[in-house]
């Protein structure tokens, strides 16, 4: 009689979402809301019950598609074209959101991307690019609600809080990633502001936090999870075993934006299936 080793993982099993109605009334402004991550944060705050302004830069067809999807959820919603990284647009953007909401709740700084390259190839473009959308985008949006908040302040029967700010990060904001340094690079900043804004504003109130995805299949990292060899690879990084999921994403951040997470503040959630564990080190060491 030989002894069998069973060595499958068991089914994987991904939770189906059942946001329940904790944001009622709460009017949400999502940037990069058209696609990936944004786009499952924005649903899960509609499911909530949270008004949202869908951000977007190309691609209007897929934010008005969304508005359509939100609205379903029986909230309101409309599209605005800004680029986050340009002042004029993002106030802009906020004095739309002002007119046709009356104010905002709820920030979710999320728009971002990508331009990977080796350190020594990397053009000025390249690096500033992806540190004016990530970085600089963030900051923009974040002082303009902020001024909002602090002209608002609580009102009770809708939070109480006076405003939430939630940044996207990602696990790149503590996790080195060779041939991303201008990514890197943003998204640990990105930590820096978040806890120095969440310091400087927690006595009106408000709450600053962020969520650090690992890899959640979106478009910006089509290339980890398409083929079969480059999925097998990929879970050589995630003790979880799976990848994650935009929902596993939009869930944390409705339940983060509501009173049920009001004593968090100034900190990063990693939504990474443990990623950030050093998975290298479960055999190595
Ligand atoms: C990046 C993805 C990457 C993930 C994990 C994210 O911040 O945008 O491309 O798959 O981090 O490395």
């Amino acid at each position: 009689m030989t002894n069998e080793i069973k060595s499958e993982l068991p089914d994987i099993e991904i939770p189906t979402s059942r946001t329940p109605r904790i944001l009622p009334g709460q009017k949400a402004l999502v940037t990069g809301a058209n696609s990936g991550i944004g786009k499952g944060i924005a649903l899960e705050l509609a499911k909530a019950g949270a008004d949202v302004v869908v951000n977007y830069v190309v691609n209007p067809d897929t934010a008005e598609a969304l508005v359509e999807d939100l609205k379903k959820e029986g909230v309101n919603a409309f599209t605005f074209k800004a680029d986050v990284s340009s002042e004029d647009e993002v106030i802009q953007m906020f004095g739309e959101m002002f007119k046709r909401f009356g104010t905002i709740d709820i920030l979710i700084n999320n728009a971002g991307l990508q331009r990977d390259s080796p350190i020594e190839t990397m053009t000025l473009e390249q690096w500033n690019k992806v540190i004016s959308i990530n970085l600089t985008g963030q900051f923009l949006c974040a002082r303009e609600a902020i001024k909002e908040f602090k002209r608002r302040g609580v009102k009770k029967e809708i939070s109480c809080a006076a405003g939430k700010i939630i940044h996207i990060s990602s696990v790149h904001e503590v996790i080195p990633w060779a041939g991303h340094a201008n990514y890197a690079a943003s998204k640990g900043g990105i930590m820096m502001l978040m806890k120095t804004i969440a310091q400087e504003v927690a006595p009106y109130r408000i709450r600053v936090n962020s969520i650090s995805p690992g890899a959640i299949r979106t478009p910006i990292n089509t290339k980890v999870w398409s083929t079969q060899e480059a999925y097998d690879k990929l879970m050589e990084l995630i003790p979880y075993r799976r990848i994650g999921e935009v929902d596993d994403v939009g869930r944390v951040a409705a339940w983060l934006a509501s009173d049920q997470a009001d004593y968090i503040n100034g900190t990063s959630i990693y939504v990474d299936g443990g990623m950030t564990l050093y998975p290298g080190f479960a055999t190595g060491g």
